[in-house]
């Protein structure tokens, strides 16, 4: 059975002093644990059968075991900050009372007089083994406290909250919990909850999201490639549209996987739909489009370019211009045909044919974006330029919802070499949109392979993407931007954009380096659990933080094969069974599609 080894974390950090109070406090306990279990009067009904049942269960089933309830198992023997250490009681015979199903992420409760404290097996033990068959052993079990309900004056219990206000002192009896408390705590009756799948160890109970919480502070689902983090993105918003078709999300899909997933809920603007003018890009933003293309400028051409941009911005505002502070960062339109002017004004006025060379590679890659395809959508297809930036915001936004809650950006037919500047521009103007608006429409942007936006290396990616993700992670909840972070590289992910999102699943991670920044942005209820993060199955997740109840180790729901996104492995052994007929026609037809640059 799971759970009786020493974990790393109990053996490498504090149980050793533990062990050695426990071990001389252990002997006489029994008279003071009845003491204090007569002292508690309003006690639930404490120790029901203590006899296990003879048969071990079946490996494989124990995780749908219920645990006996309310069953006495130990008493507390040291207690400091959060977590205290249950030493678990033995039976003369010593064959174990220690219930078959009992293991890491199990809940236990320690019945107080004003309150039920409840507490997360994160850590078992037995730390001086026998030697001799049958011989008695000390088993420990370390449990994290993580809320509690309080007794009413008729005995019932208040819906669970986190937090503990009242330590259970030591000696506190420890009882295994029954079905009402496992409801009280996971079930949430008191907020606005979606199910999203179930524990693992108790696949009748559901694991359940607090809507408002896991939105307002935004939050993460990390794991390797292939764990399930798209399936579980799916999951978590087709749970939440179920009870608010009148949401507000937008996805960065870069791989134009969600759009099947999604179905008819979903708006899909990709390639040939997505427009995004380029006189929505600011000042860094265009500069690095066209030093992709080829235009290498300096900071006194830069400082030009700059001013030219922002007279003709003024120059298309007309009157409306005046007295207003216009800049080459405004959102207003502004035709590049009169910027190209400019440049070519200034080139008239050099006279060192040197001098000219920057202006003309500036001009060859204005050139070669404004007429090559894979740009249309920031250019368009006409030369008129018109103000259209409400329609394209409220496009993107879904106001109105019309049925369709999720506005999906296909990136996938975006240039990859402007890829980052468009999440950049995009993310700047949902954040631009939600202070001018005062937050007055709540928006969940989710941004999968977010470390390849904001990584943490400053020298990889684009400066403005990671400089406006990390604005929405930091002040985005201000203004009702709720921020969903996918990735399969948290260690390569801007530092503190984890730290931000105070819900994180963490799927399947193999990479130790991973491993350890995501153990660094968990509390310590949840340490113990991400011991099994190597093992985790597909859609198997490690979830912690203020949107679900407590730490848990959960399932999320499963996926019919149409809700999934597009993202299935190959499948070599089938696909090498027949060739191709028609071979070249096949070729052929890939390769006009990639000249349209549509997918
Ligand atoms: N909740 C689920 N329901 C059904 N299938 C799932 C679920 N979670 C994961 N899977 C299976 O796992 C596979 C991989 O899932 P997914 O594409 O979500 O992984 P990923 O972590 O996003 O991978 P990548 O890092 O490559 O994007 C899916 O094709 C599907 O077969
Ligand atoms: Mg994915």
């Amino acid at each position: 059975m799971e759970g009786w080894i020493v974990t790393k974390k109990s053996a490498a950090s504090h149980s050793e002093p533990r062990v050695a109070a426990m071990a001389a406090a252990a002997p006489q306990q029994e008279p003071q644990v009845e003491a204090v279990a007569a002292a508690t009067p309003k006690q639930e009904p404490r120790v029901e059968s203590m006899a296990m049942t003879a048969a071990v269960p079946d490996a494989d089933n124990i995780s749908f075991l219920l645990l006996s309830e309310n069953q006495r198992i130990g008493r507390v023997v040291s207690v400091a900050g959060s977590q205290s250490v249950v030493l678990m009681e033995e039976s003369a015979d010593n064959k174990a009372v220690i219930p078959a199903g009992l293991m890491m992420g199990t809940i236990v409760k320690m019945p107080l007089p004003e309150t039920v404290v409840y507490g997360l097996v994160c850590g078992l033990s037995v730390p001086i083994p026998a030697t001799e068959p049958g011989a008695p052993e000390m088993k420990i079990m370390e449990v994290e406290l993580i809320g509690e309900s309080v007794r009413g004056e008729d005995g019932t219990l208040s819906p669970f909250r986190r937090g503990v206000s009242m330590s259970p002192p030591l000696t506190s009896a420890v009882f295994t919990t029954s079905q009402n408390d496992l409801r009280l705590v996971f079930l949430r009756p008191d907020i606005a909850t979606a199910r999203i799948g179930s524990l693992h160890q108790e696949r009748r109970l559901p694991a359940l999201i607090g809507i408002d919480d896991l939105l307002g502070k935004h939050f993460a689902v990390v794991g390797a490639t292939g764990s399930g983090k798209s399936c579980s993105v799916t999951v978590i918003l087709r749970a939440i549209l179920e009870h608010y078709p009148n949401a507000h999300m937008i996805v960065l899909d870069p791989h134009n996987e969600y759009g099947h997933a999604l179905g008819d809920r979903a708006e899909v603007i990709g390639s040939g739909t997505l427009q995004l003018p380029y006189w929505l890009f600011n000042f860094e933003e265009i500069c690095e489009v066209l030093i992709q293309a080829g235009a290498k400028l300096d900071l006194a051409e830069a400082a030009l370019f700059s001013e030219y941009i922002a007279n003709a911005r003024r120059q298309f505002l007309g009157p409306a211009a005046e007295g207003r502070f216009i800049t080459a960062d405004t959102p207003s339109p502004y035709r590049m045909t009169l910027v190209t002017q400019y440049i070519d004004d200034t080139m008239g006025r050099l006279e060192k044919p040197e001098s000219l060379v920057p202006y003309h590679r500036l001009k060859a890659a204005i050139n070669l974006i404004t007429s090559d395809g894979r740009f249309a959508f920031m250019f368009g297809s006409g030369i008129t330029v018109r103000d259209n930036m409400a329609s394209i915001l409220s496009r993107i936004l879904r106001l109105p919802v019309d049925g369709k809650p999720v506005t999906i950006l296909d990136l996938s037919a975006v240039p990859s070499e402007i890829l980052n500047v468009t999440v950049s521009v995009l993310c700047r103007l949902l954040f631009d949109f939600a202070v001018w608006s005062d937050g007055a429409i709540p928006v969940l942007l989710v941004c999968e392979e977010a470390h390849r936006y904001a990584p943490e290396d400053d020298k990889a990616g684009f400066g403005p993407a990671k400089r406006a993700l990390s604005r929405i992670a930091k002040e985005g909840r201000k203004y009702g931007l709720s921020l969903c972070v996918a990735t399969q590289r948290p260690a390569e992910l801007a530092a503190g954009m984890l730290s931000q999102c105070n819900t994180i699943f963490t799927m399947r991670l193999s990479h130790q380096r991973d491993q350890e920044l995501v153990r660094a942005a968990l509390s310590d209820a949840a340490i113990g659990l991400l011991e099994a993060l190597p093992t985790l199955g597909n859609a198997e997740a490690i979830a912690v933080g203020q949107g679900i109840a407590v730490p848990m180790r959960m399932v999320f729901t499963e996926l019919t094969p149409e809700q999934r996104p597009k993202s299935a492995s190959a499948i070599f052994s089938s696909a090498w069974k027949n060739d191709i007929a028609n071979g070249e026609d096949f070729v052929q037809e890939v390769v006009d599609r990639w000249r349209r640059v549509r997918r």
